[in-house]
């Protein structure tokens, strides 16, 4: 076992940051039973997602087998975090049930996400993708690329056939050569950060550029990602460059940027039962650091007695299972522990990004690159965020 690095000695790196675009998250999400219709979307929401791994009756004792509970939350800049209204419910197990498909596209900028099984089985994908904004002078929507991303994110995931197991570089190249090939996405780019994890808790991350995770255990920072990027505020992205837009650039004698899934960085982790994996956009990472980020984690997972603390040291509580079911915390909307986790810290991201006096990671960048610019305060970015809570799948909750 790796040992994690404890609150006191946590090193603050520069997250990576992921940007929060919204994916569209057309096969795999499904309505919950509010009303809140998809394209009523708003600045906000929550999806709650579930991912079951079935335990094998013929699995060895020592193998225990881990299921994926997922929640998410979202917030536009310029727009108010409404934690009342945009939520919704992704179950795989419902997937085909009544419930229409989402097929609309949340308001939420630039940042986008999607969480999925892969094919029929326990193994789950999850991630976030933020648009690189400029676009718009060159007529084209910022948000298409990265909302269109995460949307075959989605559905290469839940269409992965074949015995070969899908890695999270697969997944991202997949998804990324749908969008090349996707005649409505005439240019853009963006950032990814995207995870597979199977149910003997292997996750493998594929990240490129400043979007990120963060791996917690018990009380602790136990992985941190580190953002790719070219230079200051320019991080790796995927992209399709228009041949207009490319041929201008070459009058200038400047090249727009471009990296390929290829460029991404892919790391292996193990996880297990309650561990709680935060993947966000930069809108997150440039106003939190990990160390706030694990005092948030830490504050809901002891208030609600997920990890507890005592005289032996900290350890997970029996009750996580019924926690992050959907009713698990007595809540209308963010009803489940890791929506409620994806709620704080989009909620905590967003109220550092407008509070001038606090000097986050981004300002602190500025002033090292730029002495002389007066920059303070968060920056007002969207913000995605997608939470799982790992836990052991024979332990259902029920
Ligand atoms: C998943 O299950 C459904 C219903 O059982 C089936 O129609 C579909 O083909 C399966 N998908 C894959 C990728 O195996
Ligand atoms: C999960 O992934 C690891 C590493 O690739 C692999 O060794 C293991 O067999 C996988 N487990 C399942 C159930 O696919
Ligand atoms: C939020 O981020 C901005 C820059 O991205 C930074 O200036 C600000 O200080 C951050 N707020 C907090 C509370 O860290």
């Amino acid at each position: 076992m790796l040992p994690s690095k404890t609150l006191g000695l946590l090193s603050v790196s520069p997250l990576v940051h992921c940007s929060l675009n919204t994916c569209r998250l057309t096969p795999v999400f499904s309505y919950q039973q509010s009303p809140a219709p998809w394209n009523d979307f708003r600045s906000a929401g929550r999806s709650n997602c579930n991912i079951h791994s079935t335990r094998s009756s013929h699995a060895s004792a020592a193998a225990t087998s881990v299921a994926y509970r997922v929640g998410a939350a979202f917030s536009a800049k310029g727009r108010r975090f409404n934690t009342k209204h945009d939520l919704f419910s992704f179950d795989p197990s419902r997937q085909s049930s009544e419930r229409p498909p989402f097929t609309g596209r949340p308001a939420s900028g630039q940042d986008a996400f999607f969480i999925s099984s892969i094919a029929n089985s326990s193994s789950a994908a999850f991630g976030v993708a933020d648009g690189v904004g400029g676009w718009d002078q060159s007529g084209i929507d910022s948000a298409d690329f990265s909302h269109a991303l995460c949307r075959n994110l989605a559905t290469t995931a839940k269409d992965h056939t074949g015995e070969q197991k899908l890695g999270a570089r697969d997944l991202l190249s997949q998804a990324f050569a749908d969008v090349v090939a996707d005649k409505d996405i005439v240019g853009g780019g963006s950032t990814a950060c995207v995870a597979v994890g199977n149910s003997t808790g292997h996750l493998e991350v594929a990240n490129l550029g400043d979007s990120g995770f963060a791996h917690f255990r018990l009380n602790a920072v136990h992985y941190d990602s580190n953002p790719q990027t070219h230079a200051f505020n320019t991080p790796y992205q995927l992209s399709i460059i228009p041949p207009k837009v490319l041929a201008r650039s070459r009058i200038f004698g400047s090249m727009p940027l471009r990296d390929f899934p290829e460029d991404a960085s892919v790391t292996s982790h193990d996880v297990r039962h309650g561990d709680v994996l935060v993947f966000a956009t930069d809108g997150v990472w440039d106003n939190l650091s990990a160390n706030e980020l694990l005092q948030i984690v830490s504050r809901y997972m002891a208030g609600f007695q997920a990890w507890q603390s005592s005289d032996r040291g900290t350890a997970v509580g029996n009750e996580l299972a019924r926690l992050t079911k959907e009713g698990g915390i007595p809540k209308e909307r963010e009803n489940s522990l890791q929506t409620m986790l994806a709620v704080a810290i989009t909620g905590e991201a967003k109220a550092a990004s407008q509070n001038s006096r606090r000097d986050g990671p981004f300002a602190k960048e500025v002033q090292k690159f730029y002495p002389h610019e007066e920059f303070h305060g968060g920056k007002v970015d969207d913000i995605c965020v997608v939470v799982a809570v790992v836990l052991d799948a024979s332990d259902t909750g029920a």
